[in-house]
């Protein structure tokens, strides 16, 4: 990448040229994995630069002045002006972001970062401040104004909302387009052309449906266009902000075949096995379901122990992992009853070390 603070910035740590970096994870995740799958390795590739739709730099202060900082490689912080890694809609408001800040006292004391998150249409800014900004909305709603943006100012305790804190997002998944509602405060696929390939190749792997559950759901990011698939899905997922906005993305996609639920994988667990009742599950007959797929795209800590003993049951796991040590960890007990036929490596994280796999299981009992 040609960025001029890569030697002494610590978020890109992978600097080769795009070609040798490819070369360098697949080879990785093939000496890593090669126990458990034989066959090919697909990877998808990103964009070098300006491929990441949410990024988050803190402020540094200089008497009046300001600038954004990142974690450095040897330093703590460094001063940067712009960023090569961010998508090109917050890379072109960067700077003039900053000068025009700079420039207003009451926007500039005190503030310490800045997060950006973009879809293919909007962008959102959130200011995050150590200090009481409860007489500043006017503020923010001229700066929103001015670059034609959403605002969120955040202090201790409070939350300024300036246009809106949601954004609509578009995706083309297999040549057709799906619309989300999504935000601040959740999660979010960072790399937007990587998780349409991603998604593309999850709906892929589903043959001989019927009913599917999804775990970690997030706001229905594979859970909606996959719903064509199945007769009828059940998503879960931990965070409400999430499972609010899924329920919104259900409406926008005229998609009435899932039921989304707000319940952690632990409580989820104790629900099928009958030892707590849930108000949240009232509604829902969890014997109704028939699964024949399972999908799992769980944070960087993997499976707990008595999901993977649960998914096991199932004939088809498609396994999502933004963390190779504890998909490895994960896959040692899964392969007990289950093959891996196939292994995609996506780059949503070019120009770092990291890696995010997807995994189709099948049951060792079908043919
Ligand atoms: C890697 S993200 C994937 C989200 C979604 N599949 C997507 O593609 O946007 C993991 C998700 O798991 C959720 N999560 C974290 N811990 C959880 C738990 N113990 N039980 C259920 N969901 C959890 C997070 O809120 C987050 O939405």
């Amino acid at each position: 990448m040609d960025c001029k603070f890569v030697s002494e910035c610590g978020s890109c740590t992978l600097n080769l040229p795009y070609t040798e970096q490819i070369e360098f994870k697949k080879e990785y995740i093939e000496r890593e994995f090669k126990d458990f799958y034989a066959g090919e390795f697909e990877f998808f590739a990103s964009e070098s630069i300006y491929y990441r739709s949410r990024a988050e730099f803190g402020i540094y202060h200089n008497k009046n002045q300001i600038s954004y900082s990142m974690r450095g490689k040897n330093q703590k912080f460094v001063m940067i002006d712009e960023c090569l890694k961010v998508d090109s809609k917050i890379a072109a408001i960067m700077s003039p972001l900053l000068k025009y800040i700079e420039k207003n006292q009451n926007l500039r004391d005190k503030l310490f970062g800045v997060e950006f998150i973009s879809t293919k249409d909007e962008l959102l800014i959130v200011l995050l401040y150590h200090k009481d900004i409860s007489n500043l909305k006017c503020e923010f709603d001229t700066l929103a104004q001015e670059f034609k943006i959403f605002v969120i100012a955040r202090s201790r305790g409070k939350k300024l909302i300036s246009g809106s804190e949601n954004l609509k997002e578009r995706l083309n998944i297999l040549q057709r387009e799906y619309k989300f509602i999504l935000g601040d405060g959740a999660f979010i696929q960072p790399n937007r052309a990587v998780n349409e390939k991603m998604i593309g190749w999850a709906k892929d792997c589903v043959k001989d449906s019927r009913d599917m559950l999804e775990m970690y759901c997030g706001h229905g990011n594979f859970t909606i266009p996959m719903a064509d698939k199945f007769s009828k899905i059940l998503a879960t997922e931990i965070s409400k902000k999430s499972i609010e906005n899924a329920l919104k993305n259900c409406k926008l996609n005229g998609i009435d075949n899932i039921k989304f639920i707000r319940l952690s994988a632990d409580e989820l667990m104790q629900a099928f096995a009958g030892v707590r009742e849930f108000n949240r599950l009232k509604k829902i007959n969890l014997s109704e379901f028939n699964f024949s797929h399972i999908l799992v795209d769980p944070p960087r800590v993997g499976l707990e122990t008595s999901v993977i003993n649960f998914i096991k049951n199932y004939e088809n796991i498609i396994y999502i992992s933004c963390n190779p040590t504890t998909l490895k960890e994960n896959l040692k007990e899964l392969s007990k009853s289950h093959k891996v036929s196939k292994f995609a490596i996506f780059d949503q994280f070019a120009n770092t070390t990291h890696i995010e796999c997807g995994v189709l299981l099948r049951s060792k009992n079908e043919n």
